[in-house]
Order: structure tokens, then C-alpha cells, then sequence
């Protein structure tokens, strides 16, 4: 397969998760793939010239291979990046994120009530412990939010809550409409002009806190994204699932013996 890929490619490790946001743009899809098929699309990857694999899911924390997946992109001269709710930080993992040099991102939505609301169960301790943690083991360890309807306040909140913790970097994510989030956009959706308000609150924000706390805004909205679905498909994703752009299959991924194997059936002889 002839595939041009950015130097950096979002890689699900799996569509599980231990949380249940109402706004999921990945929800659980039952794909939660071993630990040397993954590790054959991450050699794949680096022999396709990507140089940064950043491992998401679901929540990727939760696959048991994962201190191991960030050994082997290292081993293959990637540099590493993990997003993740918190919610579990196993001291293998913790360790393999030091190794690796690995830069987190730590999801945190807003205070208790918030996040926990959004989360769809108690993380808020759970969370802010972890990310404590990884601050006291040396990680490079940043914070990032999702901002829905309602809740614009939680930018103050959570740029005070970094500035307390030492977190040098936040990134704010206005909500987009994909995966869970198509069903509760009437709920949590942004109007064009909260969106737009938004925005300009960041970047004042970003300004103000210049020199202490880098303000980032990333819409995934106006930022295609390379994307290695945990199934192998390669995706470029946008702003909703009927957007995305199906670019191939990883070779040897389940789902192309799969269509090798229909192939096969359909044309016979
Ligand atoms: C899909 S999650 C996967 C990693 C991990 N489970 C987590 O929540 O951090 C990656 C990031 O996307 C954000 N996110 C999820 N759904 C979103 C949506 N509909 N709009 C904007 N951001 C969203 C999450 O808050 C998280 O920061
Ligand atoms: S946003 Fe992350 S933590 Fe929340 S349900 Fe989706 S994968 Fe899980």
C-alpha cells in the first residue's frame, strides 16, 4: 500500500475505555487488539517515515501492552506521545514514560463536579493524582480540555488548577459532533458565535499567561487527522465520521485478511 503519512499519526490502541464521556469522538467499538499486531503496524509506521506515534484510543492506558508498545516505537526511533484520562497510571507504564521520554496529556474537563459529570464516573482524584505523579516523576505532562455548552467557565478553572500544579502547557478542545457526540450535540454543542467567543477568550488568555502557561486552541474540527483505527484502517478524520476519509488498511491487519479472505470467496478461481 502507497500511502503518504505525516510525521506524526494518532494510534488507537484499543476503543475500550474505563470512562464513559458523554461526548466520546472514539466510543468503545469492541476492537482491542494484541500486543504483536500492534507492535507489526508500529514497525510498519516507522518503515513508512512517521516519526512521532501518538497513542490514544479509547483509553490506552487500559491496554496491558502499552509500557511495552512505547518501548518498541522508541526502539524503532519514534518519539512518543500519550493522551489519557488519568484515570489508571500502573507503575510499569509510569516507568516506560520516563524511559521514553514520553510527552503526556492528561484529559481534565473542569472541577470534581465537572469532570466527574462528563466523565460518567468519579476520576477527578483519581486523575489529578496521576497527573501529580507524573509532574513528580519528571514527565513532560500537560493538560488538556474538552469545552462544552455551558461550560465556557471551565477555562479560568482549569488554567488556575495548571498554574497551581506547575503544568506548563493546556490545550482547550471545543467540542466537535463525532462518535458520541453526534447524539448529544444538542447538548454540549458550541454555537458558531460560543465558539468563536471562545476562541477569543483563549487567546487572551494565551496572552495573559504568556511566559507561564502555554494556551493552546486545537480544533479538531479545522485539523484533519492521521489516524491508525484500532481495527488497522487508516483514517483521515474530521469534524464528523461522515467527513472522514478512509485511506487504506495497515498490511496484515485482521481486517484486511478479512477482505483478502471475502475477496477470495467472491472471485472464485
Ligand atoms: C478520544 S480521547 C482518547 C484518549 C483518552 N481516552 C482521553 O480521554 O484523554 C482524546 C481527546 O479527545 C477529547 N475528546 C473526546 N471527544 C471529544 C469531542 N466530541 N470533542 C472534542 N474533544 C473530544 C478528549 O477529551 C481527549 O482529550
Ligand atoms: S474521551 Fe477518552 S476517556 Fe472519555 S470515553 Fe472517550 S476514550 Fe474514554
Amino acid at each position: 500500500m502507497d500511502l503518504r503519512l505525516p510525521s506524526t499519526v494518532c494510534f488507537r490502541v484499543t476503543r475500550y475505555c474505563n470512562a464513559r464521556c458523554g461526548f466520546c469522538l472514539a466510543p468503545p467499538d469492541g476492537a482491542h487488539p494484541a500486543a504483536d499486531l500492534l507492535k507489526q503496524r508500529l514497525d510498519w509506521l516507522a518503515a513508512q517515515g512517521v516519526h512521532t506515534i501518538h497513542f490514544c484510543g479509547g483509553e490506552p492506558t487500559i491496554h496491558p501492552a502499552l509500557p511495552e508498545l512505547l518501548g518498541h516505537a522508541q526502539a524503532r526511533h519514534c518519539a512518543v506521545r500519550l493522551t489519557t484520562n488519568g484515570i489508571v497510571l500502573p507503575d510499569p507504564l509510569l516507568s516506560a514514560l520516563r524511559t521514553t521520554q514520553a510527552q503526556v496529556k492528561l484529559s481534565l474537563h473542569g472541577d470534581r463536579a465537572h469532570h466527574d459529570t462528563i466523565v460518567g464516573r468519579p476520576a477527578f482524584d483519581l486523575a489529578t493524582r496521576h497527573l501529580r505523579e507524573l509532574l513528580a516523576a519528571g514527565v513532560s505532562a500537560h493538560v488538556q480540555t474538552t469545552v462544552v455548552a455551558g461550560a465556557e467557565w471551565v477555562l479560568d478553572w482549569v488554567a488556575d488548577y495548571c498554574l497551581a500544579q506547575g503544568v506548563r502547557r493546556l490545550s482547550i478542545l471545543p467540542f466537535i459532533p463525532r462518535g458520541s457526540g453526534y447524539r448529544t450535540q444538542t447538548e454540549y454543542g458550541l454555537t458558531a458565535a460560543q465558539r468563536i467567543h471562545l476562541r477569543e477568550r483563549v487567546r487572551r488568555k494565551r496572552h495573559a499567561l504568556q511566559g507561564r502557561l502555554d494556551v493552546r486552541w486545537l480544533d479538531f474540527a479545522s485539523q484533519p487527522l492521521h489516524v491508525i483505527e484500532a481495527d488497522g484502517r487508516v483514517v483521515l478524520e474530521r469534524a464528523s465520521e461522515a467527513m472522514d476519509t478512509v485511506l487504506g488498511v495497515i498490511p496484515g491487519s485482521t481486517l484486511e485478511r478479512k477482505r483478502v479472505a471475502v475477496r477470495a470467496v467472491a472471485t472464485p478461481g
